[in-house]
């Protein structure tokens, strides 16, 4: 069968590379991809968001299946478009993709399922906002426990968590008056401040059955010991030890169940995969956010140890046969990526080096160099975003992964790379089971 991979980060060059090893396909193409999908299958000149020409592409290469990676597209409705021209494709109906698109929306959907999130108040106008904070906390400005979070995608910078009266008005005012998210804040939520450490819980559903993935944990801050500005995710490693099996158990059965059911319910079955950002309180586990795909660059890590056919479970999903599934089995071994950034990252970044080195470190042993920004310039692979590459190695223990990740960035060069020197770190010692 022949694939097409829509995306062009790690998160979609981990999942090229992942679906190239299932033996029942022969072609992937993704669109538009980056240097590494070039090399691990076929990249096609199509953007992302434009639904008929990937349809049409699909179509005439005979593609049997396409996988979106990023969140754009399925709220965008590129599933709905692929299903109405009979055309398999795996994600959320734009309805589902909701979950993510507005946090109006998924914030509305967990309280009426009852699932554990901070509380929130929905606003359109600026005017109601400062209201409502100056009732609540105008004798304690010092100490204004919120969040204020755009509605709608903002890249994972619409969430301004706040300590004072002041930060708080200054983030309404950047959300709703100086329109500095745009129309993403259109409408806007105040929420609780909660505090805890975070972990990504993924999941992927036929929209009946529910399959847990093992936990992983994103390094969202730009500098070594969570400092900095907030980024797409500088590393990942899996499998997180913060949250342990019997809490995972808890939110498959307290989170994951009653949201699918709530969907269902609300006509809008959930396919595909379903992200929870979910912080663990003193008070348990609350869901921070939902995303409808996989997590970059938690994705790298994750698929690193998936050892069962990728496709196959893709299937069964499309099938709604989840249920057939028998066991998944994963290395034993924990997995961490290392993302190297372009100098500026997150802010304005260089572009257009050429990177070095890469064939030695794609020889070392339990070792993927995942691409993100790059392209291919006369057959070299030069940088083109500020995500430059995600270093995603195994190991005996997360210790042992670390070193081998970072054994392999240390070959990689080009003027003003860098990265965090601390991915995995704070974790506590896995046990591998044999
Ligand atoms: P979100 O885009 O909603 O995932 O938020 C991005 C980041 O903001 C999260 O990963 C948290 O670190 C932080 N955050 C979001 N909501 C809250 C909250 N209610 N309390 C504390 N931190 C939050
Ligand atoms: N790594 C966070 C995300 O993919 O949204």
């Amino acid at each position: 069968m022949n694939v097409l991979v829509i995306g062009s980060g790690g998160r979609e060059h981990a999942l090229t590379w992942k679906i190239k090893q299932s033996p029942r396909v022969q072609k992937v193409f993704v669109a538009p991809g980056n240097a590494g999908t070039a090399s691990d299958a076929e990249n096609i000149d199509i953007d992302p968001l434009n639904f008929a020409a990937l349809a049409s592409f699909a179509r005439q290469h005979a593609v049997d299946l396409t996988v979106v990676g990023p969140e754009a597209p399925l709220c965008a409705g590129i599933v709905d478009h692929f299903q109405q021209e009979r055309l398999k494709i795996f994600g959320p109906t734009r309805a589902a993709a909701q979950l993510e698109g507005s946090k109006v929306f998924c914030k509305q959907l967990l309280r009426s399922a009852g699932v554990p999130t901070a509380d929130f108040w929905v606003f359109h106008k600026p005017a109601a906002a400062f209201e409502f904070v100056e009732e609540r906390f105008g004798e304690t400005p010092m100490d204004v426990p919120l969040v204020v979070k755009t509605d709608g995608l903002a890249a994972g910078k619409g969430a301004l968590v706040c300590f004072t009266m002041e930060e708080v008005k200054k983030a309404i005012r950047r959300i709703a008056i100086d329109r500095e998210f745009g129309d993403a804040g259109n409408r806007f939520l105040i929420e609780a401040r909660l505090s805890g450490p975070e972990v990504s819980l993924m999941a992927i559903t036929d929209g009946q059955t529910i399959l847990m993935l093992p936990p992983a944990q994103d390094y969202k801050r730009a500098y070594d010991g969570d400092r900095g500005p907030n980024t797409g995710g500088m590393g990942a490693y899996c499998p997180a030890p913060v949250i342990d099996e019997e809490t995972i158990a808890w939110a498959g059965e307290n989170v994951f169940v009653p949201t699918i059911h709530a969907m269902k319910r609300a006509r809008m079955p959930f396919q595909g995969i379903l992200y929870a950002g979910l912080m663990l309180t003193p008070q348990g586990p609350k869901v921070l956010e939902y995303n409808v795909r996989f997590g970059d660059p938690e994705c790298q890590p994750l698929l690193m140890r998936l050892q069962t056919d990728l496709v196959d479970i893709l299937e069964l999903v499309l099938a709604g046969r989840l249920a057939e599934l028998q066991d998944v089995a994963w290395d034993p071994r924990p997995a961490i990526c290392v993302v190297m950034a372009a100098e500026g990252y997150p802010n304005d970044y260089r572009k257009g080096d050429t990177i070095r080195g890469l064939e030695t470190a794609a020889a070392l042993p339990d070792t993927k160099v995942f691409h993100a920004g790059t392209k291919l310039v006369n057959g070299q692979a030069v940088t083109s975003g500020g995500r430059v590459l995600g270093v995603t190695a195994l190991g005996s223990s997360v210790a042992n992964a670390k070193l081998n990740a970072y054994t392999a960035v240390k070959e990689i060069r080009w003027q003003g790379a860098w990265c965090r020197k601390d991915i995995s770190d704070g974790s506590l010692p896995i046990a591998v089971k044999s």
